[in-house]
Parts: structure tokens; sequence; C-alpha cells
């Protein structure tokens, strides 16, 4: 990597990259062809304290990382910058403050990924503790070789054409509603079923109606076996595929993320299909736990930790 980047770092052009330009000049420089969903599954749960920690001291709220909203009910999927979370300092292992961020929200309903079990949202936590740290190197490198206003960095941080902001509304949508790019009807049924019976002119009234209709049959559904009945059978197919899932481009023609859930859970679950249901698989057993494992191991190359340093070093030091 270092190589590529000084190569490319020294052959820069001075005038604008214009938007035809930004695969190649991104490529060239090192970066994966699944830059965008690389870097959104490594960013949505950004926090300010985060980004100081890992990768810039003196960031701020106006940090520009754009992250899933927390709030699920929010009309707005993606902030355009991370938050300060409010970490309890008398920790101070990184480990221990994650921890206490899972456990005292555990509670809240409506926030974070609710569809996790604690534990769940614990093992996540960390995974992404790992994968900023993994990062670490990385940035520090590129902060040493790259000019913030090179091409590569317009290319980087243009987050509306570069598949960025896409991804991440798309991240958004899987933790609300768990499945909805399954391709399984039995999933994503239920969240079309109470959006088509909703009026979607006002956010507060769809949001509530279907929440209620939501909830109640995700539920059902995963007790009645959408879960245990059909594990032995798409077990294998699920670990194999959740990797490959998490880390694939997706196209979104045609998919314009300024409407709202309601307006939008149709092609989200007819156009966006991954065969993905990450909520799918509890860890409740050793057994299950493999799965995760397997999902938490990744990326198992450095193109990913490059990619997301890339991003972070571009955005934080935009001008
Ligand atoms: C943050 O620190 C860097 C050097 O580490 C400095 O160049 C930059 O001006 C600082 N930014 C702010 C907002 O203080
Ligand atoms: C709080 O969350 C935990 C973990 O999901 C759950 O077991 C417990 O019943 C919840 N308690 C209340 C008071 O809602």
């Amino acid at each position: 990597m270092l190589v590529v980047l000084v190569v490319f770092f020294l052959g820069a052009v001075a005038a604008a990259p214009t938007l035809d330009q930004c695969p190649r000049i991104m490529s060239e420089a090192g970066l994966s062809p699944n830059f965008a969903p690389m870097v959104t599954h490594s960013i949505h749960s950004l926090t300010v304290e985060d980004i100081r920690y890992y990768f810039k001291p003196n960031a701020t709220e106006e940090n520009g990382i754009p992250t899933v909203n927390l709030d699920v009910r929010s009309a707005e999927r993606v902030l355009p910058n991370a938050p300060l979370i409010g970490y309890d300092d008398a920790f101070k292992t990184k480990a221990l403050k994650s921890f206490d961020l899972v456990m005292r929200n555990m509670n809240r309903t409506w926030w974070g990924i609710p569809k996790y079990s604690v534990l769940e949202k614990v093992a996540h936590a960390l995974h992404m503790a790992e994968a900023w740290e993994n990062a670490m190197g990385e940035y520090k490198m590129i902060e040493r070789l790259l000019d913030p206003e090179s091409d590569l960095c317009s290319c980087v941080t243009d987050i509306e054409n570069n598949g960025i902001l896409n991804h991440l509304n798309l991240i958004a949508f899987k933790i609300r509603y768990p499945g909805i790019t399954s391709g399984k009807d039995s999933l994503t049924n239920q969240y079309l079923t109470s959006a088509n019976s909703t009026d979607s002119t006002t956010v507060d009234t769809h949001t509530r109606k279907k929440r209620g209709g939501y909830d109640a049959s995700y539920d059902a559904s995963y007790d009645a076996g959408g879960y245990e009945a059909s594990y032995d059978a798409s077990y294998s197919a699920a670990r194999d595929n959740a990797p490959v899932a998490w880390h694939r481009s997706v196209r979104f023609d045609g998919i314009n993320f300024d409407l709202s859930d309601v307006e939008l859970l149709k092609d989200v679950a007819e156009k966006l299909v991954d065969k993905s249901n990450v909520m799918g698989y509890h860890i409740d057993s050793a057994e299950h736990w493999e799965y995760w494992k397997n999902v938490l191991k990744l990326p198992q190359d450095e193109s990913h930790y490059y990619d997301l340093a890339m991003f972070m070093f571009c955005k934080l030091n935009q001008v």
C-alpha cells in the first residue's frame, strides 16, 4: 500500500477530478472495489470520542463522518456527523467504556440495534473497536503521505456519489427492518403489509403505526420458527453468505433514499436483496457463536483497513 500511495501522491494533478474519473483514481490508489460497503460497515456506529481515540485527537462534533442514526424511529436515517456519546471516563479501557455504553442503554427500545440481544450488542461494539484499532496504523501512514486536497481525497469524500451515503441508508434499513434484504417473503411481508396499510404523509403517524405492526409480527414469526425450524437447512448457506453480503457493493439504481421508510420498503425488499439476515442467528449457544465469530473475524485482509483509514483521513481533514 505504501508504494501505491507514494506513486499516486507524486502523480497527483491540480484540477478537481470529474465524477467519472473517480473510480480509476480510487482503484489506482489501491482502494478496494468494495470501498463503500467496507467503509460504511466500519463507520456506521462511530462516535466523536472514538474518532478522537483512534484517529484525530482534536476532532469536533462537526467531524463530517456520517453515521446511522441511533434513534431508529427518526425520519433522519443517516446523520451528517458522528455524535458525542458520553462514555464513562471513570473506565480506562475502551472495552469497559463500550460495555458500559451498551449496558446502560439496554432497555431503550428504539435505540441502537434494537433486535440484537445485550450479548450481541456487546459483541458488535467490541468488533467495531477492533476494526478501528486495526486501521490506526494505516491512518498514520496516510497522514504522513497524503494531501487532503488531493484528487484522491475529493473522490473519497464525495459520499453522495461514491456509494457511502447509499450504503449507510441500506444499513439503517437492515437495522430497522431485520431481514428486509433477505429475499424471503416470510420475513419481508410483515413490513410490506404494515407499510401498505399506512398513510405515509406524516412521519409521526406512519412511524407509530408501522412500529406496532412490525414489532408484534416480527417477534411472532421469529418465535414461530423463522429461526429454529429453518436453522439446519439455511445455517451453512447463511454463514457462508454473510461475509459476502456485508461487503459487496450494491447497485442502487432508481432508489432515492430521500423518500420515507414507508415509501421505500418495497423497493428495498425487492431490489436490494443480498440474502442476508444478520439478525437470524442469535448468540445463544456455542454453535451459533461460531456463526457470529465467522462474521466478526472479517475482514480478513488489510484492504479493509486501508479503505477505512483513507476515508477517515480525507474526511477528517477535508478543507
Ligand atoms: C488539530 O490538530 C492538527 C495537528 O495535529 C492541526 O493541524 C489542526 O489545526 C488542529 N485542528 C483544530 C481544529 O484544532
Ligand atoms: C431490560 O433489558 C433486558 C435485556 O434485553 C431484559 O432482559 C429486561 O427484561 C429488560 N428490563 C426491563 C425492565 O425492561
